[in-house]
């Protein structure tokens, strides 16, 4: 695969690829959705001392490190599961600069996210346990993924992967969540708040990051009502 790094108009980096046509954060500023869309609408909605996150699709692990010195600012105890189908080469990840957002030994921490190994716990610090899953989402059988607070739902968009936004993966998404859990998009399209509504979730739209409009947050409420027809 061909990556690209662009910078965005926020001034922070993200990966293009040639392949799918398709980058992997808002050009509008990669740091600026992560910060709004995942930290902020994601985790900033959920009120519980300890968050068990899953993220679909690790990639830069932008929204991994975020999170993680989010969860230090506000002493929450975070375990953040991650998949991914196609990790990224050190090679690849360290042209994107993200090292520097950390306050204190940033590069030595944004690496050891990439370099963690695969399928078990690593403890990053105190409060933030990593434990990344290399694998596709379309074959997770729901067993294997612990029960979750949160749901960072960062797959590419619906066009250029359209099996990703399937009812049937939202409903298995639904299933492995915790009561009052919540699951975060970017997208804002009518036809994955429909999806989501049908597996039982509440939707809303709300504001999204500076260029774009809206997005999603979906809460397991546990009073399930799927759309009729
Ligand atoms: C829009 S990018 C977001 C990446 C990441 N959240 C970040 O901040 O860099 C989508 C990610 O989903 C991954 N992905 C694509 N198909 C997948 C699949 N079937 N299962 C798991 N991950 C997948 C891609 O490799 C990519 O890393």
């Amino acid at each position: 695969m061909k990556f690209e790094i662009k910078v965005t108009q926020d001034g922070s980096a993200t990966i293009y690829l040639n392949e799918l046509d398709e980058h992997y954060h808002s050009t509008f500023g990669a740091v600026q959705e992560s910060l709004h869309v995942f930290v902020g609408a994601g985790l900033g909605a959920v009120t519980a001392k300890e968050v068990t996150v899953l993220e679909v699709g690790f990639g830069t692990g932008l929204n991994c490190l975020l999170t993680m010195i989010a969860g230090q600012e506000s002493r929450r105890q975070i375990h953040y599961v991650a998949l991914e189908k196609y990790p990224l080469s050190m090679q690849v990840v360290d042209q994107l600069g993200y090292s520097s957002l950390y306050p204190e030994s940033g590069a030595q921490l944004f690496s050891l996210l990439h370099t963690a190994p695969w399928n078990r716990d690593t403890t990053m610090n105190a409060q933030f346990v990593l434990h990344k899953i290399e694998k596709d989402l379309l074959e997770i059988v729901p067993a294997e993924l612990p029960l979750v607070d949160l749901v960072y739902f960062d797959a590419f968009s619906p066009e250029k992967q359209p099996e990703m936004w399937q009812e049937v993966i939202f409903g298995m998404l639904y299933e492995r969540m915790k009561t009052d859990g919540v699951l975060v998009t970017y997208c804002a399209k009518g036809v994955v708040r429909r999806t989501l509504q049908s597996v039982g979730f509440q939707v809303e739209r709300i504001p999204g990051p500076p260029g774009k409009r809206e997005m999603l947050r979906a809460r397991k409420t546990g009073e399930q009502d799927p759309l009729v027809g």
